[in-house]
Protein backbone atom coordinates (compact mmCIF):
# COMPACT_ATOMS: atom_id res chain seq x y z
CA UNK A 1 0.00 0.00 0.00
CA UNK A 2 2.88 1.96 1.24
CA UNK A 3 4.51 1.56 -2.36
CA UNK A 4 1.76 2.01 -4.55
CA UNK A 5 0.28 5.18 -3.38
CA UNK A 6 3.91 7.01 -3.01
CA UNK A 7 4.27 5.89 -6.98
CA UNK A 8 0.69 7.20 -8.14
CA UNK A 9 1.37 10.83 -5.80
CA UNK A 10 0.98 13.30 -9.22
CA UNK A 11 -1.91 11.17 -10.53
CA UNK A 12 -3.73 10.61 -7.36
CA UNK A 13 -6.35 13.34 -7.66
CA UNK A 14 -7.04 12.10 -11.18
CA UNK A 15 -9.19 9.50 -9.02
CA UNK A 16 -11.16 11.97 -7.35
CA UNK A 17 -11.52 14.25 -10.56
CA UNK A 18 -11.90 11.81 -12.81
CA UNK A 19 -9.68 12.73 -15.40
CA UNK A 20 -6.90 10.18 -17.23
CA UNK A 21 -7.03 6.83 -16.78
CA UNK A 22 -10.52 7.51 -14.60
CA UNK A 23 -11.86 9.57 -17.28
CA UNK A 24 -13.92 6.61 -18.58
CA UNK A 25 -15.35 4.98 -15.27
CA UNK A 26 -18.88 5.03 -15.00
CA UNK A 27 -19.74 6.92 -12.00
CA UNK A 28 -22.88 8.45 -12.20
CA UNK A 29 -23.28 11.79 -10.49
CA UNK A 30 -20.10 11.17 -8.37
CA UNK A 31 -19.05 14.94 -8.92
CA UNK A 32 -21.68 16.05 -7.38
CA UNK A 33 -21.15 14.15 -4.53
CA UNK A 34 -18.15 14.34 -4.28
CA UNK A 35 -18.94 18.28 -3.87
CA UNK A 36 -21.30 17.17 -1.41
CA UNK A 37 -18.51 15.09 1.09
CA UNK A 38 -16.16 18.27 0.24
CA UNK A 39 -18.93 20.44 1.54
CA UNK A 40 -19.82 18.60 4.36
CA UNK A 41 -16.02 18.56 5.63
CA UNK A 42 -16.21 22.16 5.25
CA UNK A 43 -18.95 22.61 7.76
CA UNK A 44 -17.01 20.29 10.31
CA UNK A 45 -16.38 22.90 13.33
CA UNK A 46 -12.99 24.18 13.09
CA UNK A 47 -10.40 22.51 15.31
CA UNK A 48 -6.84 21.77 15.70
CA UNK A 49 -7.16 19.00 13.25
CA UNK A 50 -4.51 16.16 12.55
CA UNK A 51 -5.05 14.57 8.88
CA UNK A 52 -3.70 11.31 9.01
CA UNK A 53 -2.37 9.74 5.38
CA UNK A 54 -3.59 13.25 4.29
CA UNK A 55 -1.98 12.48 0.61
CA UNK A 56 -2.16 15.16 -1.77
CA UNK A 57 -4.25 17.22 0.35
CA UNK A 58 -7.11 16.58 -1.70
CA UNK A 59 -9.51 16.95 1.12
CA UNK A 60 -7.09 18.69 3.95
CA UNK A 61 -7.41 21.63 2.17
CA UNK A 62 -11.40 21.74 2.82
CA UNK A 63 -11.07 21.40 6.97
CA UNK A 64 -11.52 24.24 8.99
CA UNK A 65 -9.23 25.34 11.37
CA UNK A 66 -5.23 24.78 12.59
CA UNK A 67 -4.44 21.88 10.58
CA UNK A 68 -1.52 19.64 10.57
CA UNK A 69 -1.25 16.77 7.21
CA UNK A 70 0.38 13.83 7.91
CA UNK A 71 1.57 10.84 5.21
CA UNK A 72 4.34 8.34 4.97
CA UNK A 73 5.24 9.26 1.87
CA UNK A 74 7.22 12.73 0.52
CA UNK A 75 5.66 12.45 -2.90
CA UNK A 76 2.64 12.90 -1.58
CA UNK A 77 3.59 15.50 0.73
CA UNK A 78 5.49 17.59 -2.21
CA UNK A 79 1.81 17.83 -3.61
CA UNK A 80 -0.04 18.41 -0.46
CA UNK A 81 2.17 21.64 0.09
CA UNK A 82 1.53 22.64 -3.53
CA UNK A 83 -2.00 22.75 -2.85
CA UNK A 84 -2.57 23.04 0.74
CA UNK A 85 -0.01 26.05 1.61
CA UNK A 86 -1.39 27.06 4.70
CA UNK A 87 -1.26 23.91 7.05
CA UNK A 88 1.44 22.30 8.29
CA UNK A 89 2.87 18.90 6.93
CA UNK A 90 4.63 16.54 8.44
CA UNK A 91 6.00 13.14 7.31
CA UNK A 92 5.76 9.99 9.63
CA UNK A 93 3.83 6.89 10.19
CA UNK A 94 0.31 6.76 10.90
CA UNK A 95 0.26 3.34 13.03
CA UNK A 96 3.39 5.50 15.24
CA UNK A 97 2.24 9.07 15.14
CA UNK A 98 4.82 11.36 16.09
CA UNK A 99 2.73 13.76 18.54
CA UNK A 100 2.08 13.89 21.98
CA UNK A 101 -1.42 12.14 24.03
CA UNK A 102 -4.19 14.92 23.12
CA UNK A 103 -1.76 16.86 20.57
CA UNK A 104 -5.33 17.77 18.60
CA UNK A 105 -8.98 18.18 19.08
CA UNK A 106 -9.90 15.90 16.15
CA UNK A 107 -8.30 13.38 13.70
CA UNK A 108 -9.59 13.14 10.71
CA UNK A 109 -8.38 10.66 7.76
CA UNK A 110 -10.30 9.80 4.58
CA UNK A 111 -9.76 7.17 2.60
CA UNK A 112 -6.59 5.00 4.63
CA UNK A 113 -8.72 3.31 7.44
CA UNK A 114 -10.10 1.23 4.50
CA UNK A 115 -6.72 0.05 3.50
CA UNK A 116 -6.12 -1.56 6.89
CA UNK A 117 -5.88 -5.29 7.80
CA UNK A 118 -7.41 -5.87 11.26
CA UNK A 119 -3.92 -5.73 13.41
CA UNK A 120 -3.29 -2.51 12.02
CA UNK A 121 -6.47 -1.23 12.48
CA UNK A 122 -6.16 -1.96 16.06
CA UNK A 123 -3.12 0.22 15.86
CA UNK A 124 -4.32 3.28 14.12
CA UNK A 125 -7.44 3.85 16.22
CA UNK A 126 -5.21 3.33 19.43
CA UNK A 127 -2.92 5.70 18.39
CA UNK A 128 -5.76 7.95 16.78
CA UNK A 129 -7.70 8.01 20.06
CA UNK A 130 -4.23 9.09 22.14
CA UNK A 131 -3.71 12.07 20.17
CA UNK A 132 -7.16 13.22 19.75
CA UNK A 133 -10.29 13.11 21.46
CA UNK A 134 -12.81 13.07 18.18
CA UNK A 135 -11.81 10.67 15.46
CA UNK A 136 -13.76 11.19 11.63
CA UNK A 137 -13.11 8.84 8.74
CA UNK A 138 -14.17 9.23 5.36
CA UNK A 139 -14.27 6.07 2.78
CA UNK A 140 -17.00 4.26 0.19
CA UNK A 141 -19.89 3.02 0.86
CA UNK A 142 -20.63 -0.28 0.27
CA UNK A 143 -23.09 -0.92 -3.28
CA UNK A 144 -24.86 -3.36 -4.07
CA UNK A 145 -23.31 -7.30 -4.51
CA UNK A 146 -20.00 -5.52 -3.89
CA UNK A 147 -17.32 -7.55 -1.62
CA UNK A 148 -17.23 -5.26 1.62
CA UNK A 149 -13.02 -6.75 1.93
CA UNK A 150 -10.86 -7.32 -0.52
CA UNK A 151 -7.85 -7.29 -2.20
CA UNK A 152 -7.83 -4.99 -5.60
CA UNK A 153 -5.17 -5.07 -8.39
CA UNK A 154 -4.65 -1.67 -9.61
CA UNK A 155 -2.55 -0.36 -12.49
CA UNK A 156 -0.78 3.18 -12.78
CA UNK A 157 -0.57 5.26 -16.10
CA UNK A 158 2.97 3.92 -16.42
CA UNK A 159 1.39 -0.37 -16.59
CA UNK A 160 3.03 -1.04 -13.44
CA UNK A 161 0.48 -3.39 -11.45
CA UNK A 162 -0.23 -3.36 -7.69
CA UNK A 163 -2.23 -5.26 -5.19
CA UNK A 164 -4.18 -3.22 -2.38
CA UNK A 165 -6.21 -4.62 0.45
CA UNK A 166 -9.16 -2.40 0.03
CA UNK A 167 -12.71 -2.40 2.60
CA UNK A 168 -15.83 -0.51 1.59
CA UNK A 169 -18.53 0.16 3.78
CA UNK A 170 -22.04 0.06 5.53
CA UNK A 171 -22.67 3.56 7.05
CA UNK A 172 -24.11 2.17 10.71
CA UNK A 173 -21.93 -0.78 10.34
CA UNK A 174 -18.32 2.11 10.55
CA UNK A 175 -20.21 3.90 13.14
CA UNK A 176 -20.31 0.86 15.35
CA UNK A 177 -16.95 -0.23 14.61
CA UNK A 178 -16.29 3.18 15.55
CA UNK A 179 -18.21 3.49 18.80
CA UNK A 180 -20.01 6.61 17.05
CA UNK A 181 -22.53 7.83 14.57
CA UNK A 182 -22.67 8.56 10.87
CA UNK A 183 -22.54 11.76 9.99
CA UNK A 184 -22.52 11.81 6.03
CA UNK A 185 -23.94 9.11 3.46
CA UNK A 186 -24.39 9.42 -0.40
CA UNK A 187 -24.75 6.75 -2.80
CA UNK A 188 -21.00 6.84 -3.15
CA UNK A 189 -19.20 7.87 -0.03
CA UNK A 190 -19.43 8.03 4.25
CA UNK A 191 -18.13 9.68 6.80
CA UNK A 192 -18.49 8.40 10.38
CA UNK A 193 -17.47 9.79 13.79
CA UNK A 194 -16.35 9.04 17.34
CA UNK A 195 -17.75 9.64 19.87
C1 LIG B 1 -5.89 6.43 -0.66
S1 LIG B 1 -4.66 7.58 -0.17
C2 LIG B 1 -5.69 8.76 0.68
C3 LIG B 1 -5.18 10.17 0.57
C4 LIG B 1 -6.11 11.26 1.11
N1 LIG B 1 -6.40 11.08 2.51
C5 LIG B 1 -7.39 11.37 0.30
O1 LIG B 1 -8.47 11.04 0.82
O2 LIG B 1 -7.29 11.81 -0.86
C6 LIG B 1 -3.84 6.74 1.14
C7 LIG B 1 -2.66 7.50 1.70
O3 LIG B 1 -2.14 6.77 2.82
C8 LIG B 1 -0.75 6.98 2.87
N2 LIG B 1 -0.19 5.94 3.74
C9 LIG B 1 -0.15 4.60 3.54
N3 LIG B 1 0.36 3.97 4.61
C10 LIG B 1 0.68 4.95 5.51
C11 LIG B 1 1.24 4.93 6.82
N4 LIG B 1 1.57 3.80 7.44
N5 LIG B 1 1.43 6.12 7.45
C12 LIG B 1 1.10 7.28 6.86
N6 LIG B 1 0.56 7.36 5.63
C13 LIG B 1 0.33 6.20 4.97
C14 LIG B 1 -0.34 6.89 1.42
O4 LIG B 1 0.93 7.46 1.19
C15 LIG B 1 -1.49 7.69 0.76
O5 LIG B 1 -1.16 9.05 0.66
Amino acid sequence: MKAYYHARAREYDDWWLGRNLYADKDRPGWDEERAELERWIEDLPARRTLDVACGTGFMTRRLGGVVTGLDQSDAMLDVAREQVPDATFVQGDALELPFDDGAFERLFSSYFYCHLEEVDRVRFLSEARRVAPELVIVGSRLQPDEQAARWDERVLSDGTRWRVFKRVFDPEALAQELGGRVLHESHYFVMACSP
